[in-house]
């Protein structure tokens, strides 16, 4: 391997095949290493050139597909993309306990995204937020010029609120701009509408505006999703009692709230990253909606209905669309949107919900019972005898007995190996 100098000037110029070339020079690629890099998957060069910089190569992750969904009286099935074994099993199996007592019941969703536009170094805060709410009409008018489309369908700016913040720096007023999006997540349009209408405010009071962004915060977009899960099928009154328990633990505990939202989202980003939406924004808004009463909190509630089976509830900020940004340029989000067969950016909220609360379901179902490592390790003992060279053919074999004797390590599967192979010579 040769020294790496990162100080690569024009990197971002060169084209995909020389900047791998550069790689592969560097690092001593091997022919299969290189033949890796060129493999765009479902992607022409071109496509993935522009859509980031610097682009080497295109990264493949397995897609899955949760099943037993009836969501709103309505069967779904759903793509996941993730790289982790069991999730899928544990929404598809949590979803069937759902489906049994009349699946999961999910309420509207707004598609209200704001932009914060932070107004600051203002000299007379009560006149300042006066000449706002007197030029309210014109503020919205300039904000839905700059999509006239969004608009006429229905969609655009409609209202503004306005919150005075107190900071080491003074105090700032903070416009949050309200836009309907309909079917897009929104953020580009919002973005757009508050870099537009800041000139106007600046002229209208004496401060001085720096930031104008969206909040990843979506309050104006929260999906709420219930369901019942039958009592019998989740294991009997001892697991559901074990779920009730493992819930008021992480009501009284961060530490363990946070995992437990983890779990949550497990199914919520794998169907985000299968649409082509981005995760990190529905992942940062979920946590921060989660912390919003001043201690992170699971976004999940659960209680036992007169029958002793367990209702679930989630509510959590969801800005999805199925318009606009990699949604319908990933050939894949493509596809998982046809499967998913939605018409609109609120139902893949309503199915994201529902996927949160089956995929917490079947985790704490599995902490709740057996633990979550027997399902886990089913699965990862494949790639641990891979990992230690077996081949493909005596792969189930060696994974097998990895599980039997609950020792999933790469050490012992070439023991197996080993032992295999003498008793096949
Ligand atoms: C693992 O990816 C997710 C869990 O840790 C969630 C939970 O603990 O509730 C199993």
């Amino acid at each position: 391997m040769r020294k790496i100098n990162s100080e690569i000037s024009g990197f971002y110029k060169l084209s995909i095949e020389e900047r791998q070339k550069i790689l592969s020079n560097y690092y001593d690629l091997s022919q299969d290493e290189i033949k890796l890099l060129q493999n765009f998957g479902c992607f022409k060069p071109n496509q993935l050139d522009s859509l980031i910089e610097n682009v080497v190569g295109s990264y493949h992750l397995p897609m899955g597909i949760a099943c037993n969904f009836k969501i709103n009286n309505k069967d779904y099935l759903i793509p996941m993309v993730i790289e982790e074994p069991s999730v899928v099993a544990a929404a598809s199996n949590a979803a069937r306990f759902a489906r049994r007592q009349g699946g999961f019941y999910s309420e509207k969703v707004k598609s209200v995204m704001f932009s914060q536009i932070q107004i600051t170094q203002i000299k007379d805060i009560e006149s300042t937020k006066n000449e706002l709410l007197n030029h309210k009409n014109e503020i919205i008018e300039i904000a839905n010029e700059q999509d006239p489309i969004l608009n006429e369908i229905g969609g655009g700016a409609f209202d503004f609120k306005i919150r005075e913040l107190e900071t080491r720096k003074g105090k700032m007023l903070i416009l949050h701009l309200l836009v309907d999006v309909l079917d897009a997540m929104g953020a580009n349009v919002v973005n757009t509408m508050a870099e537009a209408v800041s000139s106007y405010i600046e002229g209208l009071c004496s401060g001085k505006i720096y930031l104008r962004i969206v909040s990843n915060l979506a309050t104006q977009r929260i999906a709420r999703c219930k369901a019942t899960f039958n009592k019998d099928l989740l294991g009997g009154p001892d697991v559901i009692e074990g779920i009730l328990y493992a819930y008021e633990f992480a009501l009284a505990d961060p530490y363990r709230a946070t995992t437990h939202n983890k779990g949550i989202m497990n199914g919520i980003i794998a169907l985000t990253l299968a649409t082509g939406n981005d995760t990190r924004a529905i992942e940062a808004g979920a946590h921060a909606y989660a912390s919003l009463s001043g201690t992170y909190k699971p976004l999940t509630n659960f209680d036992i209905d007169k029958d002793g089976n367990l209702m679930g509830e989630i509510e959590i900020p969801l800005a999805l669309g199925i318009i606009g940004g990699m949604t319908k340029i990933h050939p894949m989000a493509k596809l998982a949107l046809k499967i998913l067969n939605v018409k609109s950016a609120e139902e893949l909220s309503q199915i994201a919900a529902a996927l949160g609360l089956a995929q917490n379901v079947g985790a704490l179902r599995a902490l709740a019972s057996e633990g979550i490592q027997r399902g886990h390790m089913a699965l990862h003992s494949r790639n641990v005898a891979k990992l230690a060279g077996v081949p493909d053919d005596l792969i189930e074999e060696v994974a097998k007995k990895l599980v039997e004797d609950n020792r999933i390590r790469v050490d012992y599967a070439k023991e197996i190996l080993n032992d295999l192979l003498k008793k096949l010579r």
